[in-house]
């Protein structure tokens, strides 16, 4: 197979629990990795955990752990989120593995033997919890510009990446790739940031261990940086660089959040030029959700728990409202009010209340099983459905392409709503009373069946639970994790003479508060 894909998340910190920040990115990562894979792509997906650090040392200290002991635990608690929410990777990344540490000291060393590491001395301003090094010029009122917690001047003796080196050629390589850094907002900040001149960069420690060694000079750790954006390429199989390596390096897309675009869009492909690899073909960074208004924080005690939310509403209801509600690239609102209208009014009343209707028809006229048919008909509603099923799936192809996911979801829900027009146009409940409309009947039943079809498997990307119900209600033999967009690029695939189920509602209506 000569298509591939390979999509990754950022790996996540193990010394905080996940939250709904961290799911919003997987549950993208992993619909577009699902759609991918739909669409006949080999498809590789990596995610996993950022295990090393200061910041992860100094919470195992606090708790009379040690660091790995506190990692395996919560590294547990990331994958049971995933599997309670539908996520499947191919690949779930420690940077704590044997297989990460070869890694990373293999990128040292050619970055090395490139003469791009220098021992010098460090001094900067340092903030702990985000783990970064910001200039006098950076700091507002002396505190992190990101949290605006204090900072600490710091000089220590540090290794440094010639970053300085590669400023040009990487302002070069954004304006060549106009799709490198997407949206189009963030690709300018970085821009502008380049502009300014790249500092050489501080890539070890000695402040603290829990790291991975400086390859001939253990008395300092590879920076956190440097460590965990090696994980893209440990994850395909570096420094072995034949395998999974050479069939999906670069990496198609690096989703991220906004607040560690430049790491991945600076420090990550400087490294890689200097070690000569190929950079990744695009960065996408995200937005930040709020929740209820206000911002995020363990102090406000109003972290959204994803899974519990999941066991509360249902999964693909979450996976609906995160990936519908906020266009992919800005920051969005989470509030129970928006999530109960969403499930309401897109999920209860569009999506589920057609297929309940059609089914109910389906056993009501023709005893549940599916009428076999000799053509699909040339009325002009029927002609409508079928092009614009085609349309459906083109510009939900294009929408992927871009990782415009709430635009993909906008758009399959345009053919939702036309499916729910072309019931109430057809009218079969009114053939039903004339005999001599019988193969009219059977001809409307079958398109509409036809049409849940499609929509079964173009949502199952994004709603696998619900794709894989609307195939198996509809008798499909193949299980929707096995669907490819083939299979309904031609009006028709539905099987004559296959028995339906009607089955419970999709979605119940939630009654607010
Ligand atoms: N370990 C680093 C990433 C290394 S990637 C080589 C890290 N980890 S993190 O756990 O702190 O954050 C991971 C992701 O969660 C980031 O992409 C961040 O943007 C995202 N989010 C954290 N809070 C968020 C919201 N409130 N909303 C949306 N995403 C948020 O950074």
């Amino acid at each position: 197979m000569d298509k591939t894909f390979y999509i990754t998340t950022p790996i996540y910190y193990v010394n905080d629990v996940p939250h709904i920040g961290h799911a919003y990115t997987t549950i993208v990562c992993d619909s577009l990795a699902r759609f991918k894979r739909a669409d006949g792509y080999d498809v590789f997906f990596l995610t996993g955990t950022d295990e090393h650090g200061q910041k992860v040392e100094k919470s195992a200290e606090e708790r009379g752990e040690k660091p790995i002991d506190l990692a395996n635990r919560v590294v547990n608690r990331f994958k049971e989120l995933w599997e309670k929410l539908d996520v499947e990777y191919d690949r779930f990344i420690r940077t704590t593995e044997e297989a990460h540490k070869k890694s990373v000291e293999a990128i040292f060393n050619r970055v090395n033997d490139n003469g791009d590491i220098y021992l010098g001395a460090y001094e900067d301003w340092y903030c702990t919890p985000c783990e970064a090094f910001w200039t006098e010029t950076q700091l507002i009122e002396g505190t992190c510009p990101d949290c605006g917690r204090a900072t600490q001047k710091l000089s220590e003796p540090s290794y440094f990446f010639r970053m300085s080196k590669y400023g040009e050629h990487l302002l070069k390589h954004i304006e060549e790739n106009p799709d490198f850094i997407q949206p189009v907002s963030r690709r300018n900040e970085v821009i502008s940031f380049v502009r300014e001149g790249l500092r050489d960069l501080s890539i070890s420690r000695t402040t603290f261990n829990w790291g991975i060694p400086v390859p001939g000079d253990d008395t300092h750790v590879i920076y956190v940086w440097f460590d965990a954006l090696t994980n893209y390429i440990t994850g395909v199989g570096f420094p072995d660089e034949e395998g999974l390596f050479k069939k999906f390096w670069p990496a198609d897309v690096h989703v991220v959040g906004k607040d560690i675009l430049r790491f991945h869009t600076v420090y990550w492909p400087t490294f890689l030029m200097s070690a000569g690899i190929p950079l990744p073909k695009r960065v996408f960074a995200h937005g930040w959700w709020t929740v209820e208004g206000k911002k995020m924080s363990k102090s406000l005690g109003n972290v959204v728990d994803p899974g519990a939310m999941a066991e509360e509403y249902g999964i693909d209801q979450i996976r609906y409202f995160v990936m519908r509600e906020v266009p992919f690239g800005l920051d969005g609102d989470f509030s129970r009010e928006a999530l109960v209208h969403r499930i309401n009014s897109d999920l209860a009343n569009d999506l589920g209340n057609l297929v309940s209707r059609v089914l109910s028809m389906v056993k009501k006229y023709r005893d549940g099983v599916v009428p076999k048919v000799s053509g699909f008909g040339d009325n002009p509603e029927d002609v409508e459905l079928r092009e614009a099923l085609k349309v459906t799936l083109a510009e939900t192809r294009k929408c992927v392409d871009d990782q415009a996911v709430h635009k993909a979801l906008v758009t399959i829900w345009t053919f939702v709503r036309l499916v729910n027009k072309y019931v109430d146009t057809t009218g079969p409940w009114a053939l039903a009373k004339d005999e001599d409309k019988a193969d009219e009947l059977d001809k409307v039943l079958y398109n509409m069946l036809e049409a849940l079809r499609a929509i079964g498997l173009l949502v199952y990307p994004f709603m696998p639970g619900t794709g894989a119900e609307i195939w198996s209600r509809l008798g499909v033999e193949k299980p929707a994790a096995e669907g490819r967009f083939g299979d309904i690029e031609e009006w028709g695939g539905l099987r004559g003479g296959v028995e339906t189920t009607r089955g419970e509602p999709l979605f119940p209506r939630i009654e607010a508060k």
